[in-house]
């Protein structure tokens, strides 16, 4: 069985940071699940879907689960178009947001991301890796951190990539995100049973890192 290592939790909680770097270390593979998710997104608007309309959004899941989508030389290519900044913005994460309270549509992602799972290895980041789309993964981490300390990294993440952005603005954002993501029907984030819980609030992202890959080295030795 190829192992695999999720790593669910909030927004701007550090955890694509971190997964990268569990990956990098250990030579496995990592799935960015929200850009899945971010990609659908972009696809429904340049589609004109309203987030509120079920119809549509049939629609969009009948398209996602055809996208065609690559990560590749540290890119993600949307049809053969680089769209890996354009699906940072926060109007893109906060519609991925709304369109992923449809069951439908998480359906249509899912065999997508499972496919991800190849030898020798997986870290998957998301909401929901360790409890519904890899429900057997050998390790699992909810990795969090305060609101305030968030939405501070969210902020330096955006600038850095040109965007415009306010501190005030995006802790609202982000609290009415975690409520979204958290209080949805379909695979609401939240700790998989068994995953071991990360409050990196007062750490750096090394710390966080080595902490993961020891709870890895002691799932592997025992
Ligand atoms: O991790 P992110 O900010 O890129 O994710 C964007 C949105 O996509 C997130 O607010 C909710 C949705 N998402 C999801 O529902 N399930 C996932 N596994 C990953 C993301």
């Amino acid at each position: 069985m190829i192992p695999v290592i999720a790593i669910d939790g909030p927004t701007a909680s550090g955890k694509g940071t971190v997964a990268q770097l569990v990956a990098q270390a250990l030579g496995y593979h990592y799935l960015d699940s929200g850009a899945i998710y971010r990609l659908a997104a972009l696809t429904s608007l340049r589609a004109g879907l309203a987030a509120d309309d079920e119809p549509a959004l049939a629609s969009l899941a009948a398209l996602a689960a055809g996208l065609d989508i690559r990560f590749m030389d540290g890119q993600i290519w949307l049809s053969g178009e680089s769209v890996g900044d354009t699906i940072r913005a926060e109007e893109i994460g906060n519609l991925a947001s709304a369109i992923a309270v449809f069951p439908a549509l998480r359906q249509a992602l899912l065999a997508r991301q499972q496919a991800f799972r190849r030898a020798p290895g997986l870290v998957a980041d998301g909401r929901d890796m360790g409890t519904i789309v890899f429900p057997d993964a050998g390790l699992k981490v909810f990795l969090t951190a305060s609101a305030e300390v968030r939405a501070q990294r969210r902020y330096k993440q955006l600038i850095e990539k040109g965007f415009p952005a306010s501190i005030s603005t995006l802790l609202q954002d982000l609290k009415d995100r975690d409520a979204r993501d958290a209080n949805r029907a379909a695979a609401p984030l939240k700790p998989a049973e068994g995953a071991s819980v990360l409050d990196t609030t007062e750490m750096t992202v090394d710390q966080a890192v080595a902490q993961v890959l020891a709870w890895q080295a002691q799932k592997t030795s025992s």
